[in-house]
């Protein structure tokens, strides 16, 4: 019932390293396409002011993940549910303090990543942050070989996968109302973007 990610073991400290600068120290944190569960565990363990919530669309997922926290106890682990990225409207939650999303965007069609930050856009408050991990296309810059093979391999998979650039994915972030505040390089030739919900403008 437990996965295993092999992955997990070798990025969570680098995230964990992001999510401590960037992650209020208190409230809820949606974790979305939270996958085996093992972030979900390492994560809560870390960060024991947060409430880790982890979700996933996949049912297998869900028992993985509810297999950790059975076998790695953890009181701010929550149970987690279903939640499909691209159904925000369906989404079992109403309201948290931030959001992350490990490897997801480049491994799902795009509606995914549009409804990721349209249910942002309506659990999340002014201020608080959307955490994105994963390889990405930047500009104009060549991809390094390991990624333009990992794109390959993923639309191989699925035509409808793929890595994303960077800025299609911060113009529609903007379209929802958040910033990219920070891009990270992180190990493996991966980034870590961090977007925050602009304050509403002062009525004038
Ligand atoms: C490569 S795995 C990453 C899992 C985990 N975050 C990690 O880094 O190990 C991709 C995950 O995205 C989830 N996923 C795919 N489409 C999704 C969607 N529309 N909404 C939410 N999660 C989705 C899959 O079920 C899977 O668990």
């Amino acid at each position: 019932m437990r996965r295993h990610a092999p992955a997990t073991l070798r990025n969570r400290e680098p995230i964990l390293d992001v999510l401590r600068a960037v992650l209020p120290k208190q409230g809820r944190v949606l974790e979305v396409a939270s996958g085996s569960g093992e972030h979900a565990v390492h994560f809560a363990r870390a960060l024991p002011g947060l409430d880790w919530q982890p979700s996933d669309p996949d049912r297998d997922a869900c028992a993985s993940i509810a297999a950790w926290r059975e076998a790695e106890p953890c009181p701010n682990l929550h149970a987690p549910f279903e939640l499909d990225a691209a159904s925000p409207a369906d989404w079992p939650v109403a309201k948290a303090e931030a959001l992350v999303c490990i490897n997801m965007v480049h491994i799902s069609p795009w509606e995914a990543t549009l409804g990721l930050f349209a249910g942002a856009q309506r659990v999340l408050e002014e201020g608080a942050p959307v955490v994105l991990y994963g390889p990405y296309r930047r500009g104009d810059r060549v991809l390094e070989p390991s990624n333009a093979a990992f794109d390959l391999d993923l639309k191989r998979r699925d035509p409808r996968w793929g890595l994303r650039e960077v800025e299609a994915v911060r113009a529609e972030a903007l379209a929802r109302g958040f910033v990219l505040e920070r891009e990270v390089e992180m190990p493996a030739n991966n980034l870590c973007l961090v977007f925050r919900k602009q304050l509403k403008p002062d009525p004038a």
